[in-house]
Protein backbone atom coordinates (compact mmCIF):
# COMPACT_ATOMS: atom_id res chain seq x y z
CA UNK A 1 0.00 0.00 0.00
CA UNK A 2 1.28 3.68 -0.74
CA UNK A 3 -0.22 6.52 1.03
CA UNK A 4 0.04 10.15 -0.33
CA UNK A 5 0.03 12.38 2.73
CA UNK A 6 -0.48 16.56 2.16
CA UNK A 7 -0.59 18.72 5.08
CA UNK A 8 -0.10 22.21 4.86
CA UNK A 9 -1.02 24.30 8.18
CA UNK A 10 -0.21 23.55 11.20
CA UNK A 11 -2.92 22.02 12.95
CA UNK A 12 -2.32 19.12 10.31
CA UNK A 13 1.46 18.41 11.40
CA UNK A 14 0.19 16.87 15.11
CA UNK A 15 -2.54 14.55 13.29
CA UNK A 16 0.09 13.49 10.11
CA UNK A 17 2.82 12.43 12.69
CA UNK A 18 1.21 9.45 14.55
CA UNK A 19 -0.12 7.80 11.29
CA UNK A 20 3.09 8.45 9.60
CA UNK A 21 4.85 6.70 12.26
CA UNK A 22 2.32 3.53 12.73
CA UNK A 23 2.80 3.56 8.85
CA UNK A 24 5.95 3.15 8.74
CA UNK A 25 6.10 0.24 11.41
CA UNK A 26 3.47 -1.64 9.74
CA UNK A 27 5.89 -1.29 6.28
CA UNK A 28 3.68 0.93 4.44
CA UNK A 29 5.19 3.19 1.40
CA UNK A 30 4.28 6.65 2.38
CA UNK A 31 4.79 10.19 0.81
CA UNK A 32 4.59 13.42 2.28
CA UNK A 33 3.29 16.58 0.40
CA UNK A 34 3.82 20.08 1.76
CA UNK A 35 2.10 22.92 0.72
CA UNK A 36 3.33 25.71 1.82
CA UNK A 37 0.45 27.39 3.32
CA UNK A 38 2.05 28.05 6.33
CA UNK A 39 6.01 28.45 5.95
CA UNK A 40 7.08 30.09 9.06
CA UNK A 41 9.86 28.02 11.06
CA UNK A 42 8.30 27.97 14.03
CA UNK A 43 4.74 27.39 12.18
CA UNK A 44 5.53 24.64 10.13
CA UNK A 45 9.18 23.12 10.26
CA UNK A 46 9.36 23.44 14.09
CA UNK A 47 6.56 20.70 13.95
CA UNK A 48 8.09 18.89 12.03
CA UNK A 49 11.49 18.51 13.83
CA UNK A 50 9.03 18.28 17.41
CA UNK A 51 6.95 15.39 15.93
CA UNK A 52 9.78 13.45 14.44
CA UNK A 53 8.28 13.23 10.98
CA UNK A 54 10.52 13.30 8.49
CA UNK A 55 11.08 16.11 5.50
CA UNK A 56 8.61 16.28 2.72
CA UNK A 57 9.03 14.69 -0.57
CA UNK A 58 7.63 18.05 -2.01
CA UNK A 59 6.73 21.41 -1.05
CA UNK A 60 4.30 23.19 -3.53
CA UNK A 61 5.43 26.63 -1.64
CA UNK A 62 1.85 27.89 -2.08
CA UNK A 63 2.31 30.79 0.78
CA UNK A 64 -0.38 33.59 2.15
CA UNK A 65 -3.14 34.38 -0.23
CA UNK A 66 -6.70 34.82 -0.48
CA UNK A 67 -8.48 31.71 -0.14
CA UNK A 68 -9.39 31.06 -3.64
CA UNK A 69 -6.08 31.74 -5.21
CA UNK A 70 -3.92 29.62 -1.97
CA UNK A 71 -6.88 26.84 -2.93
CA UNK A 72 -5.95 27.20 -6.42
CA UNK A 73 -2.18 27.31 -6.64
CA UNK A 74 -2.40 24.13 -4.31
CA UNK A 75 -4.59 22.41 -6.71
CA UNK A 76 -2.76 23.16 -9.77
CA UNK A 77 0.83 22.65 -8.11
CA UNK A 78 -0.50 19.42 -6.36
CA UNK A 79 -2.05 17.40 -9.75
CA UNK A 80 1.57 16.80 -11.26
CA UNK A 81 2.69 15.33 -7.81
CA UNK A 82 -0.46 13.28 -7.33
CA UNK A 83 -0.15 11.98 -11.26
CA UNK A 84 3.52 10.88 -10.77
CA UNK A 85 3.07 9.20 -7.83
CA UNK A 86 0.24 7.11 -8.35
CA UNK A 87 -0.92 6.49 -4.47
CA UNK A 88 -3.54 4.01 -3.38
CA UNK A 89 -4.50 6.32 -1.11
CA UNK A 90 -4.31 10.62 -0.42
CA UNK A 91 -4.80 11.09 2.71
CA UNK A 92 -6.11 14.54 4.42
CA UNK A 93 -6.21 15.54 7.22
CA UNK A 94 -8.57 18.31 9.06
CA UNK A 95 -9.99 21.35 7.69
CA UNK A 96 -7.70 23.45 6.44
CA UNK A 97 -7.47 25.27 2.55
CA UNK A 98 -4.55 22.34 1.84
CA UNK A 99 -7.15 19.79 2.02
CA UNK A 100 -10.27 20.51 0.39
CA UNK A 101 -7.91 21.63 -2.08
CA UNK A 102 -5.96 18.09 -2.40
CA UNK A 103 -9.02 16.10 -2.22
CA UNK A 104 -10.87 17.71 -5.25
CA UNK A 105 -8.03 17.78 -7.36
CA UNK A 106 -7.68 13.50 -6.52
CA UNK A 107 -11.21 13.28 -6.75
CA UNK A 108 -11.12 13.99 -10.38
CA UNK A 109 -8.02 11.65 -11.06
CA UNK A 110 -9.86 8.96 -9.47
CA UNK A 111 -6.99 8.78 -6.80
CA UNK A 112 -8.88 7.34 -3.63
CA UNK A 113 -9.37 9.83 -0.47
CA UNK A 114 -9.63 9.20 3.07
CA UNK A 115 -10.12 11.99 5.69
CA UNK A 116 -8.92 12.00 8.70
CA UNK A 117 -10.82 13.98 11.04
CA UNK A 118 -14.41 13.22 9.23
CA UNK A 119 -17.53 14.39 10.72
CA UNK A 120 -16.99 17.68 12.68
CA UNK A 121 -19.70 20.22 12.24
CA UNK A 122 -19.57 23.65 13.45
CA UNK A 123 -22.73 23.81 11.62
CA UNK A 124 -21.55 28.22 10.71
CA UNK A 125 -20.34 28.35 7.11
CA UNK A 126 -19.51 31.45 7.72
CA UNK A 127 -16.27 29.78 8.80
CA UNK A 128 -13.84 28.85 5.94
CA UNK A 129 -13.00 25.79 7.89
CA UNK A 130 -16.83 24.74 8.01
CA UNK A 131 -17.21 24.88 3.86
CA UNK A 132 -13.79 22.98 3.99
CA UNK A 133 -15.35 20.02 6.38
CA UNK A 134 -18.49 19.34 4.28
CA UNK A 135 -16.71 19.16 0.99
CA UNK A 136 -14.11 17.56 1.86
CA UNK A 137 -16.33 14.89 3.32
CA UNK A 138 -18.63 14.67 0.15
CA UNK A 139 -15.77 14.03 -1.94
CA UNK A 140 -13.88 11.56 0.75
CA UNK A 141 -13.96 8.09 -0.43
CA UNK A 142 -13.00 6.26 3.47
CA UNK A 143 -13.88 9.36 6.38
CA UNK A 144 -12.16 8.63 9.76
CA UNK A 145 -13.92 9.86 12.48
CA UNK A 146 -12.37 11.15 15.81
CA UNK A 147 -15.39 10.56 18.24
CA UNK A 148 -18.80 8.99 17.88
CA UNK A 149 -20.82 11.81 17.21
CA UNK A 150 -19.03 12.62 14.26
CA UNK A 151 -20.54 9.16 12.75
CA UNK A 152 -24.03 9.98 13.92
CA UNK A 153 -23.87 13.70 11.54
CA UNK A 154 -22.37 11.33 8.82
CA UNK A 155 -25.15 8.96 8.75
CA UNK A 156 -27.75 12.02 9.00
CA UNK A 157 -25.99 13.33 5.42
CA UNK A 158 -26.48 10.51 4.36
CA UNK A 159 -23.10 8.99 4.44
CA UNK A 160 -23.22 4.95 3.66
CA UNK A 161 -21.98 3.20 6.72
CA UNK A 162 -19.60 1.13 4.90
CA UNK A 163 -17.39 4.66 4.37
CA UNK A 164 -17.26 5.35 7.68
CA UNK A 165 -15.31 4.37 10.47
CA UNK A 166 -14.18 5.36 13.93
CA UNK A 167 -10.66 5.65 14.94
CA UNK A 168 -10.57 8.12 17.47
CA UNK A 169 -8.64 10.96 17.97
CA UNK A 170 -5.22 11.33 15.93
CA UNK A 171 -4.00 14.43 17.91
CA UNK A 172 -4.11 12.69 21.58
CA UNK A 173 -1.21 10.46 19.96
CA UNK A 174 0.43 13.12 19.41
CA UNK A 175 -0.18 14.78 22.74
CA UNK A 176 0.60 11.56 24.56
CA UNK A 177 3.67 10.81 22.45
CA UNK A 178 5.50 14.46 23.46
CA UNK A 179 4.38 14.77 27.13
CA UNK A 180 5.89 11.15 27.47
CA UNK A 181 9.10 12.21 25.25
CA UNK A 182 9.51 15.64 27.02
CA UNK A 183 8.82 13.95 30.51
CA UNK A 184 6.08 16.33 31.27
CA UNK A 185 3.98 14.71 34.06
CA UNK A 186 1.20 14.90 36.99
CA UNK A 187 2.01 15.05 40.50
CA UNK A 188 1.82 11.80 42.34
CA UNK A 189 -2.38 12.36 42.90
CA UNK A 190 -2.11 12.20 38.77
CA UNK A 191 -3.22 16.00 38.56
CA UNK A 192 -1.14 18.75 37.13
CA UNK A 193 0.25 21.34 38.87
CA UNK A 194 -1.27 24.72 38.53
CA UNK A 195 0.80 27.50 39.13
CA UNK A 196 -2.68 29.69 38.21
CA UNK A 197 -1.61 31.05 34.84
CA UNK A 198 -3.87 31.86 32.21
CA UNK A 199 -2.43 30.74 28.24
CA UNK A 200 -4.49 32.43 25.65
CA UNK A 201 -4.67 31.66 21.91
CA UNK A 202 -6.73 33.39 19.41
CA UNK A 203 -6.70 33.58 15.50
CA UNK A 204 -9.56 32.94 14.09
CA UNK A 205 -11.12 35.51 11.43
CA UNK A 206 -14.26 35.87 14.01
CA UNK A 207 -12.10 37.24 16.57
CA UNK A 208 -9.42 39.08 14.58
CA UNK A 209 -9.96 40.45 11.58
CA UNK A 210 -13.10 42.97 13.11
CA UNK A 211 -11.12 45.92 15.34
CA UNK A 212 -14.24 46.09 17.68
CA UNK A 213 -14.48 42.61 18.57
CA UNK A 214 -10.46 42.28 18.80
CA UNK A 215 -10.37 45.38 20.70
CA UNK A 216 -13.32 43.66 23.13
CA UNK A 217 -11.21 40.48 23.61
CA UNK A 218 -7.94 42.54 24.60
CA UNK A 219 -9.84 44.41 26.95
CA UNK A 220 -11.12 41.30 28.86
CA UNK A 221 -7.54 39.42 28.78
CA UNK A 222 -6.02 42.97 30.42
CA UNK A 223 -8.67 42.77 33.44
CA UNK A 224 -7.69 39.54 34.01
CA UNK A 225 -4.27 40.11 33.69
CA UNK A 226 -4.76 42.56 36.83
CA UNK A 227 -5.06 39.52 38.66
CA UNK A 228 -2.99 36.61 37.19
CA UNK A 229 -0.13 36.14 34.73
CA UNK A 230 -1.94 35.38 31.26
CA UNK A 231 0.35 33.97 28.42
CA UNK A 232 -0.70 35.02 24.72
CA UNK A 233 1.42 33.32 21.73
CA UNK A 234 0.00 35.03 18.81
CA UNK A 235 -0.35 33.68 15.70
CA UNK A 236 1.38 35.65 13.38
CA UNK A 237 -2.61 36.85 11.99
CA UNK A 238 -3.13 38.22 15.10
CA UNK A 239 -0.46 39.70 15.54
CA UNK A 240 -0.82 41.46 11.95
CA UNK A 241 -4.36 42.29 13.14
CA UNK A 242 -2.88 43.98 16.79
CA UNK A 243 -0.46 46.33 14.84
CA UNK A 244 -3.06 47.49 12.20
CA UNK A 245 -5.84 48.07 14.49
CA UNK A 246 -3.28 49.83 16.99
CA UNK A 247 -4.56 47.75 19.89
CA UNK A 248 -2.42 47.90 23.01
CA UNK A 249 -1.79 44.66 25.04
CA UNK A 250 -1.01 45.96 28.54
CA UNK A 251 -0.17 43.52 30.97
CA UNK A 252 -0.81 40.87 28.89
CA UNK A 253 2.53 38.52 28.37
CA UNK A 254 2.76 38.56 24.52
CA UNK A 255 4.84 35.91 22.70
CA UNK A 256 5.43 34.64 19.52
CA UNK A 257 3.75 31.46 18.21
CA UNK A 258 5.44 28.09 20.77
CA UNK A 259 7.15 24.81 19.66
CA UNK A 260 4.74 22.07 20.09
CA UNK A 261 6.25 21.05 23.30
CA UNK A 262 6.68 24.42 24.71
CA UNK A 263 2.54 25.06 24.39
CA UNK A 264 1.72 22.15 26.09
CA UNK A 265 3.88 22.68 28.96
CA UNK A 266 1.92 25.61 29.10
CA UNK A 267 -1.17 23.83 29.11
CA UNK A 268 -0.50 21.31 31.72
CA UNK A 269 0.45 23.78 34.15
CA UNK A 270 -2.32 26.93 33.37
CA UNK A 271 -5.09 27.11 35.60
CA UNK A 272 -7.27 28.06 32.58
CA UNK A 273 -6.89 28.42 28.82
CA UNK A 274 -8.49 30.76 26.60
CA UNK A 275 -9.10 30.00 22.85
CA UNK A 276 -10.65 29.58 19.28
CA UNK A 277 -8.87 27.15 18.09
CA UNK A 278 -9.83 23.45 17.68
CA UNK A 279 -6.59 21.20 18.57
CA UNK A 280 -6.55 23.07 22.01
CA UNK A 281 -10.07 22.54 22.66
CA UNK A 282 -9.01 18.82 22.63
CA UNK A 283 -6.14 18.77 24.13
CA UNK A 284 -7.43 20.36 27.36
CA UNK A 285 -10.65 17.47 27.41
CA UNK A 286 -7.38 15.45 27.18
CA UNK A 287 -5.86 16.59 29.75
CA UNK A 288 -8.37 17.81 31.88
CA UNK A 289 -7.68 21.15 31.79
CA UNK A 290 -10.72 24.13 32.37
CA UNK A 291 -10.84 25.58 28.79
CA UNK A 292 -13.28 28.68 27.74
CA UNK A 293 -13.36 28.93 23.93
CA UNK A 294 -14.10 32.82 22.55
CA UNK A 295 -16.87 31.22 20.39
CA UNK A 296 -20.48 30.59 19.62
CA UNK A 297 -20.07 27.66 18.60
CA UNK A 298 -18.03 24.30 17.76
CA UNK A 299 -17.62 21.62 15.19
CA UNK A 300 -16.27 19.42 18.97
CA UNK A 301 -19.13 19.41 20.98
CA UNK A 302 -17.77 16.28 22.38
CA UNK A 303 -15.05 18.44 24.37
CA UNK A 304 -18.02 20.34 25.91
CA UNK A 305 -20.54 17.60 26.77
CA UNK A 306 -18.01 15.43 27.82
CA UNK A 307 -14.92 17.22 28.00
CA UNK A 308 -13.80 20.62 29.97
CA UNK A 309 -14.40 22.40 27.55
CA UNK A 310 -17.08 25.89 27.86
CA UNK A 311 -18.39 28.23 24.93
CA UNK A 312 -18.12 31.63 25.56
CA UNK A 313 -19.84 34.25 23.36
CA UNK A 314 -19.04 37.40 24.85
CA UNK A 315 -15.33 38.46 26.41
CA UNK A 316 -16.87 40.73 28.57
CA UNK A 317 -17.83 37.15 30.38
CA UNK A 318 -14.54 36.10 30.40
CA UNK A 319 -12.97 37.93 33.69
CA UNK A 320 -15.85 36.30 35.88
CA UNK A 321 -15.22 32.99 34.51
CA UNK A 322 -11.81 32.72 34.57
CA UNK A 323 -12.62 32.98 38.65
CA UNK A 324 -14.58 30.62 38.60
CA UNK A 325 -13.01 27.95 36.58
CA UNK A 326 -12.08 24.72 38.67
CA UNK A 327 -9.18 22.34 37.84
CA UNK A 328 -10.44 18.94 38.35
CA UNK A 329 -13.93 19.47 37.86
CA UNK A 330 -15.67 16.63 36.71
CA UNK A 331 -14.86 15.35 32.88
CA UNK A 332 -14.63 12.09 30.79
CA UNK A 333 -11.71 11.95 28.13
CA UNK A 334 -13.98 10.60 25.25
CA UNK A 335 -13.98 7.22 23.66
CA UNK A 336 -11.05 6.67 21.41
CA UNK A 337 -8.83 9.49 22.62
CA UNK A 338 -6.12 6.88 23.62
CA UNK A 339 -3.14 7.26 21.63
CA UNK A 340 -3.51 4.72 19.57
CA UNK A 341 -5.72 5.97 16.85
CA UNK A 342 -2.81 6.63 14.68
CA UNK A 343 -2.89 2.70 14.43
CA UNK A 344 -6.11 2.66 13.54
CA UNK A 345 -6.23 4.63 10.28
CA UNK A 346 -3.60 2.50 9.39
CA UNK A 347 -5.43 -0.77 9.55
CA UNK A 348 -8.86 0.50 8.39
CA UNK A 349 -7.05 2.20 5.12
CA UNK A 350 -5.59 -1.50 4.51
CA UNK A 351 -8.71 -3.43 5.38
CA UNK A 352 -10.91 -0.66 3.18
CA UNK A 353 -8.01 -1.43 0.26
CA UNK A 354 -8.20 -5.08 0.49
CA UNK A 355 -11.87 -5.10 0.13
CA UNK A 356 -12.35 -2.66 -3.23
CA UNK A 357 -12.37 -3.98 -6.53
C1 LIG B 1 -5.13 28.42 8.90
C2 LIG B 1 -6.39 27.58 8.75
C3 LIG B 1 -7.11 27.48 10.09
C4 LIG B 1 -6.17 26.98 11.17
C5 LIG B 1 -4.95 27.87 11.21
C6 LIG B 1 -3.97 27.41 12.25
C7 LIG B 1 -7.57 27.68 6.60
C8 LIG B 1 -8.78 28.20 5.94
N1 LIG B 1 -7.33 28.18 7.82
O1 LIG B 1 -5.55 29.74 9.24
O2 LIG B 1 -8.18 26.58 9.96
O3 LIG B 1 -6.84 27.01 12.41
O4 LIG B 1 -4.33 27.85 9.93
O5 LIG B 1 -2.85 28.22 12.28
O6 LIG B 1 -6.89 26.85 6.04
N2 LIG B 1 1.24 33.74 8.19
C9 LIG B 1 2.55 33.91 8.51
N3 LIG B 1 3.35 32.79 8.52
C10 LIG B 1 2.91 31.56 8.23
C11 LIG B 1 1.56 31.41 7.90
C12 LIG B 1 0.72 32.50 7.90
O7 LIG B 1 3.01 35.00 8.79
O8 LIG B 1 3.70 30.60 8.27
C13 LIG B 1 0.34 34.92 8.19
C14 LIG B 1 0.10 35.46 6.79
O9 LIG B 1 0.11 36.83 6.81
C15 LIG B 1 -1.29 34.98 6.47
C16 LIG B 1 -1.94 34.89 7.84
O10 LIG B 1 -0.90 34.55 8.73
O11 LIG B 1 -1.96 35.83 5.61
C17 LIG B 1 -3.03 33.86 7.87
O12 LIG B 1 -2.55 32.59 7.36
P1 LIG B 1 -3.50 31.56 6.59
O13 LIG B 1 -2.76 30.32 6.30
O14 LIG B 1 -4.19 32.25 5.47
O15 LIG B 1 -4.64 31.25 7.60
P2 LIG B 1 -4.55 30.97 9.15
O16 LIG B 1 -5.22 32.09 9.86
O17 LIG B 1 -3.19 30.57 9.56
Amino acid sequence: MKLLHVVGARPNFPKLAPVYRAGTLAGVQQVIVHTGQHYDEIMSDGFFASLGIPAPEHNLMVGSASHAVQTARIMERIEPVLLAEQPDWLVVYGDVNSTVAAALVAAKLGVRIAHVEAGLRSNDRSMPEEINRIVTDRLADLLLTPSLDANVTLRSEGVPDSQVVFVGNVMVDSLRFTLERERITPDAKGEWPNDGSVLVTLHRPSNVDDAERLSAVITALREVAMERRVVFPAHPRTRQKLTEFGIETGAIEMQNPLAYEAMLRLMTHAHVVITDSGGVQEETTALGIPCLTLRANTERPITVTEGTNRLVASPGELSSLVKSSQRNAAHRIPDGWDGRAGERVIVALQETLARLP
